[in-house]
């Protein structure tokens, strides 16, 4: 029996909240040992909000654009989170760059989800500078947030193909495929503590983790 106490998370979105839900369905299932003390959105109108309610989850909306000041909206952010004393912040399609500020008052302890090969493709629009590349892949990976935008150390991985007909919806599709198994596994790792986000590298079975470990060869 698995009496380690649960893995206290705050999961921050600004959408649809697919990613919530597969975490959510992890921990319902007994697959991952965590508990989601509350979900945050910055954007009022997020489905993802919706979901949390439903699964009796504290869901609560900050909208960010009552704050013309990027740094007074994360401090609220900020407050709002301390609250729920969560050990890990999860970024699960949170589409707001964080401050400076919000990063040191967690760090290291809070995971991204990005639809891109890191250090390939940061920022916005990654399927569509993927076919406007003519790449032939693409991927997920899961990352610890540091100050600079999607650059922080990358612990899993997964690339699937780009494939003749394959436009943004295909591949936005099979990146959720791999990030609904994704981002429950890395969770569970933590959990487990078989990873450990530490001020330098993060710890992978003891051993520093200097290269994201790949999904699709697990
Ligand atoms: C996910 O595909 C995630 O990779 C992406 O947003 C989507 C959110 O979907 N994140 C980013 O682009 C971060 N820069 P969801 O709201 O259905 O989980």
């Amino acid at each position: 029996m698995n009496t380690a106490p649960p893995l206290q998370l705050v999961v921050l979105i600004s959408g649809n909240g697919s990613n919530l839900q597969a975490i959510i369905d992890a921990i319902e299932a007994g697959s991952l040992n965590a508990r989601i003390n509350a979900v945050i959105s910055n954007q009022p109108q997020a489905l993802g909000l919706e979901r949390a309610r439903k699964h009796g989850i504290p869901a609560i909306a900050l909208d960010h654009s009552l704050y013309p000041e990027r740094e007074n909206f994360d401090r609220v952010l900020v407050s709002e989170i301390k609250n729920f004393s969560p050990q890990l912040i999860v970024l699960a399609g949170y589409m707001r760059i964080l401050t400076d500020y919000f990063i040191k008052q967690f760090s290291p302890n809070i995971l991204n989800i990005h639809p891109s090969l890191l250090p390939k493709y940061q920022g916005l629009n990654t399927y569509q500078r993927a076919l406007d590349n003519g790449d032939k892949k693409h991927g997920v990976s899961i990352h610890v947030v540091t100050p600079q935008l999607d650059a922080g150390p990358v612990i899993l991985q997964s690339e699937y193909p780009i494939e003749e007909g394959d436009d943004i919806h295909s591949m936005q599709q099979k990146a959720h495929d791999l990030e609904y198994q994704m981002y429950p596994l890395v969770l569970k790792w933590l959990s487990e503590k078989r990873l450990k986000l530490t001020n330098d590298w993060p710890l992978f079975d003891n051993e520093k983790l200097q290269q994201a470990i790949m999904f699709n060869t697990l």
